[in-house]
Order: structure tokens, then sequence, then C-alpha cells
């Protein structure tokens, strides 16, 4: 165990699965008190477990991002449950691909609701908060699809676009008031919310032996890796950066 956000109070959201779960472990590694929610309340249990298994502090909540007033709910919780707020990691993300002119309304709503309206809905709950104890780090997850897109992912890089410029109006509106806010752009991460993507591309296999094309490190992300710069910025490591776009994505964006 290590003390780089000793004592901060976290909140994950889609901490059940992926980036979010490696994010909830790796917080409470070093110190921090982790909120593990997501809209599967099992799998959020079973990333709190690990959390506790390995002597950290976590505990669980069932929470659809999409709904405000259950996100409300999430951040009063954390507060209630541990006194203060300190971080707030919005990761939780649908990815439903598809050709743009055939998507429907129902795609459309859902990753404009969780995607976008999510991570709204947790800065607008959380920044009472961290006003109240001087301020806060906030970590929008978007991805490199917020900075350059991908065949079939019109709307998703339209809400991860919109993640991006969330971040810069929040650390705006805050940077004198101690809330930073920054995004973190992954690349391509082992974990499910790619695999109907990668379906349409021609199959997992088939995208992972030929990786080098689009990834210049030639593998897949591992949720940890980005976990690892969720938690520098969630410390005070990072006390002069807000409103940065950090991507980590194994060179994608630098073709
Ligand atoms: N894996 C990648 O390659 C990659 C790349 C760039 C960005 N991202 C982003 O990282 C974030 C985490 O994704 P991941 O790769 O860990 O995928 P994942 O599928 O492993 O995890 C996503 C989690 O979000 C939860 N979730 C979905 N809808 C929710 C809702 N309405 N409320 C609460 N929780 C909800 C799911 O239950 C799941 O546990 C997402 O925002 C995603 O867009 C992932």
């Amino acid at each position: 165990m290590g003390d780089r956000i000793a004592g901060k109070v976290c909140v994950v959201t889609g901490a059940g699965s992926g980036i979010g779960r490696a994010t909830a472990v790796r917080l409470a590694e070093e110190g921090g008190r982790v909120l593990c929610t997501d809209l599967n309340g099992d799998t959020a249990a079973e990333t709190s477990e690990l959390v506790r298994a390995a002597g950290g502090v976590a505990s669980a909540r069932a929470v659809d991002v999409s709904d405000p007033r259950a996100v409300d709910a999430m951040i009063a919780e954390a507060v209630e449950r541990y006194g203060r707020l300190d971080v707030l990691v919005n990761n939780a993300g649908v990815n439903i691909p598809g050709v743009l002119h055939e998507v429907t309304d129902e795609v459309i709503d859902r990753t404009l609701a969780v995607n976008v309206k999510g991570q709204i809905y947790g800065c607008r709950a959380a920044i009472p908060h961290m006003l109240a104890v001087g301020g806060g780090s906030i970590i929008n997850i978007s991805s490199v699809n917020g900075i350059v897109s991908e065949p079939y992912l019109a709307v998703y890089s339209a809400s991860k676009g919109a993640s991006v410029m969330l971040t810069k109006g929040v650390a705006l509106d805050y940077a004198k008031r101690g809330i930073r806010c920054n995004a973190v752009c992954p690349g391509w991460v082992d974990t499910p919310i790619n695999y109907a993507h990668a379906e349409m591309l021609g199959g997992l296999a088939h995208v992972y032996e030929t990786i080098d094309s689009f990834q210049p490190i030639g593998r897949p992300g591992e949720p940890r890796e980005i976990a690892n710069v969720v938690l520098f910025l969630a410390s005070d490591e990072t006390s002069f950066m807000t409103g940065s776009v950090v991507t980590v994505d194994g060179g994608m964006t630098s073709q």
C-alpha cells in the first residue's frame, strides 16, 4: 500500500469492469477511500471486495449515471459514508458502433445520456462538496475518439468530444476555487466495451493481429495502464494540471 492519495475520498463510476475496476483498485492501493459504482451492482460489489481483500477501503453501490437523481444520491452516499469528497472519476460509458444512417434513436439517446449527460451530472453533483473542502480533482474518461474518430464510431466520437469540452469548461469555471478537471483519452484497451466494435472490424482476433496499423505500440492497452494515469491526476502531484486532455494511447494519435 502506498500513500499518494492517502485519505482522499473517491467515487468511480463504471467501476464494475475494465478501466473503472482497475482505477478503483489503484486509487485504493494508494490510500484512497473508494465508492465503487456501476449500473451492475454485483460487479461494483466484486470490485469493492477486491479492494477490501487487498487491505483497502471501499464500498459499492448500483448507480445508473444517466439518471440525475441516482448520481446525486451516489455523491451524497460518498460524503455521508466517508465525510467528504475529493476525487470523482467519471468513467462509466457505452460504445454502440454503427453506420450512422442506420443508427436508431435509442442508440443516440443512450450514448449521449450515459457518456455525456452522465459526466455532466457527476460534475454538477460533486462540485459543491469539493468547494466545501477547498477543492478536488475530477477526471473524465473520454477517449482518443474525443480527438480523432474511427469507422462506425460517429455517435460515440461525438459523445467523447463533448467529454473533452465539458472538461475544459469545468476547468475554467473552477480554476480559482481549487477544483481541477482533466480528461483521459485512452487508445484501444482490452475490455468488453470494444467487443461490438471489434466484430464490425472483422473480429477481436483480427483487430489484435493488425493492431500495429493503428496503435503504434503494437498491442492493446491494459486497464491498469490507464488507471495509473487517473491516479496521477487524482493526486496532488498534478496540482498545476487542469483542463488537460491526456492521451494514453500507445501512440495512436501521434500518426
Ligand atoms: N477500452 C477502451 O479501449 C477504451 C478506449 C477509450 C475510452 N474508453 C472509455 O473508458 C471507459 C470505461 O470503459 P471500459 O473500457 O472499462 O469498458 P467496460 O465495458 O469494461 O466497462 C464499462 C462499465 O461501465 C458500466 N456502465 C455502462 N453504462 C452505465 C451506466 N448507465 N451507469 C453506470 N455504469 C454504466 C458497465 O456496466 C461497465 O461496468 C468508458 O467511458 C469508455 O468509453 C475505453
